[in-house]
């Protein structure tokens, strides 16, 4: 089969990836100006590339390296002389500097808000004021530029070189970060960058595209043979399995399976909603099966293992025992793909063992139309195809649900806390229209044990730690500044309603240092 084909019949930006952990946040941020953007790793990025992909811009994203590292990754000369506006964040401004012939040195560094004053007018910050807050993270500086870059903007003290561009081309570099939200107008300057410099055509929205998924899935799966798709009742896989429905009716045999560790009301609710969108999944209950290969086991990555290895057996048998699958299609989207063929020698946080890492043993030819889009277009595509606006944002939930939010061995005590705990939670940022400003909220439970007085008595209780992140794509987090009030409501409710429970704490991490999921 053909690859997945890109949308690169739209005018497409292109990132590219020195391993920044704000790699997504670019690329959604030329998204949200309607402009489709797709991120390839610098390694895979040449000359080649870019006349097959022919953006309309480039831009380099940050990245833990020093140029001056031999080591560090590099692009060919080929890069300057290209016609096409390209914009260095961070690490790319550095790049873009050292390969114009300036110079990078180490110094003190800039952390945090930092504010810069504007030398020299340029389109890049029309809308901007002279002096403007922006983020900064880097120790790694530009020292000095030949004469045929000029120099846009310092920092306050004038000792750092903010922003330049090439005198006789439209490629900059800026040492902050304008993807993130603390740079007030950093939105802005990358429209001016897409848009007015580069003069991209905003057209790019998931709505214009459902046809061209059903077709493409028309395509790929010819007139012949079945396609086993898991649902969870998540939106990816509910959507992913609406798509192939549109496209391919009954040929679509879709599986929902119960492993037991699923949210309250869960079964029922996902069956009902499916049910209702015409599609009617083989239900298998093996929350007994999982329960029992989870006892006694308290590791992180050893419960994801034993839940991903049962998953993959669970739907091989389905697959032996359906005639005629072809196909396994799954709601894997854009940072999965990005994430699965990260840089070498990055850090494996977690590993993500749920359908999408079903593995190629199971022979099936994999089918993803939900492959270069990120959550909120899955969502909106969703919305077009019928699905309830109230299902279609519901907070994602992990592959191996509750097992990843519960500390130490899962017991039945525990599942039974986490879900009266984390619905408690959900109950009440819906009443007071909290739910949707969230990326996902739930509640945490461990061994902890805490001393508690109810009706006089000494009472030995569990502890529940509440986690309410706010996020753009579950890449980086931060946790929510809710109003004490409503925290105070929960607390009380998971301490009255739930009898085991003798304190409630919140968890007030961001990510990074720390991750959203306990587990
Ligand atoms: P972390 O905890 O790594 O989570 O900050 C980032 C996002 O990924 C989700 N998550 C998972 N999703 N299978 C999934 O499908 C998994 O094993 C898994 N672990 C974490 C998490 O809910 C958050 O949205």
């Amino acid at each position: 089969m053909e690859p997945w084909k890109p949308y690169r019949e739209f005018d497409t930006v292109l990132i590219v990836n020195f391993g920044g952990q704000y790699t997504h946040l670019i690329s959604r941020r030329v998204r949200e100006v309607n402009v489709y953007s797709e991120i390839i790793h610098y390694f895979n990025f040449t000359e080649d590339i870019v006349s097959e992909i022919k953006p309309k811009a480039i831009i380099l994203s940050g990245g833990p390296a020093s140029i001056y590292d031999p080591q560090s990754p590099k692009i060919g000369d080929w890069l300057l002389k290209l016609d096409i506006p390209i914009l260095g964040i961070c690490y790319g401004h550095q790049l873009i500097a050292s390969m114009a012939g300036g110079r990078v040195d180490r110094g003190v560094g800039e952390y945090g808000k930092t504010k810069i004053r504007i030398v020299k007018n340029d389109d890049i910050f029309n809308g901007w004021d002279n002096e403007e807050f922006v983020w900064m993270s880097h120790k790694d500086y530009v020292a000095e530029l030949p004469n045929n870059v000029e120099v846009l903007a310092v920092s306050l003290d004038s000792r750092y070189i903010s922003a330049f561009r090439l005198k006789d081309k439209p490629i900059y570099g800026v040492q902050f970060h304008p993807e993130v939200i603390h740079t007030p107008k950093g939105r802005i300057l990358i429209r001016n960058f897409i848009l007015a410099i580069a003069k991209a055509r905003s057209n790019w929205s998931p709505g214009n595209i459902v046809d061209r998924i059903i077709e493409d899935i028309k395509g790929a799966v010819g007139d012949e043979g079945k396609i086993l798709c898991a649902v969870s009742g998540g939106i990816d896989s509910t959507t992913t399995a609406l798509l192939i429905k549109k496209a391919v009716g009954d040929r679509l045999i879709a599986v929902f399976v119960n492993h037991g560790l699923l949210r309250e009301n869960e079964v029922e609710d996902v069956l009902n909603v499916l049910k209702s969108l015409g599609i009617n999944p083989i239900y298998i209950d093996a929350s007994k099966q999982f329960l029992e290969a989870l006892k006694g086991i308290k590791d992180c990555e050893e419960k994801r293992r034993i839940i991903g290895e049962l998953f993959a057996k669970i739907f091989k048998d389905i697959a032996l025992t359906t005639p005629n699958i072809k196909w396994l299609a799954q709601g894997t989207t854009y940072p999965d793909v990005i994430e699965s063929g990260a840089i070498p020698g990055a850090d494996k946080i977690k590993s993500h063992h749920n359908v999408a890492g079903l593995p190629q043993w199971l022979g099936l030819n994999v089918l993803e139309p939900l492959r270069y889009l990120y959550k909120d277009e899955v969502r909106a595509i969703a919305i077009a195809l019928g699905i309830p606006e109230e299902w279609a944002y519901r907070h994602p939930f992990p592959g191996p649900g509750l097992a990843v939010r519960i500390i130490g061995e899962v017991t039945e005590e525990k599942l039974r806390i986490a879900r009266k705990a984390s619905y408690i939670i959900e109950d009440e940022l819906k009443k007071s229209n909290y739910y949707r400003k969230i990326w996902q909220a739930f509640a945490v439970v461990g061994d902890d044990m805490w001393v508690g007085v109810k009706g006089d008595k000494r009472s030995v209780g569990y502890i529940v730690t509440i986690r309410i992140v706010e996020s753009e794509d579950g890449m980086t987090a931060d946790w929510s500044k809710i109003p004490y009030e409503l925290l105070e409501r929960i607390s009380n409710r998971i301490t009255s309603e739930i009898s085991e429970i003798s304190m409630v704490t919140l968890a007030i991490s961001s990510k990074p240092p720390s991750t959203i999921e306990p587990c």
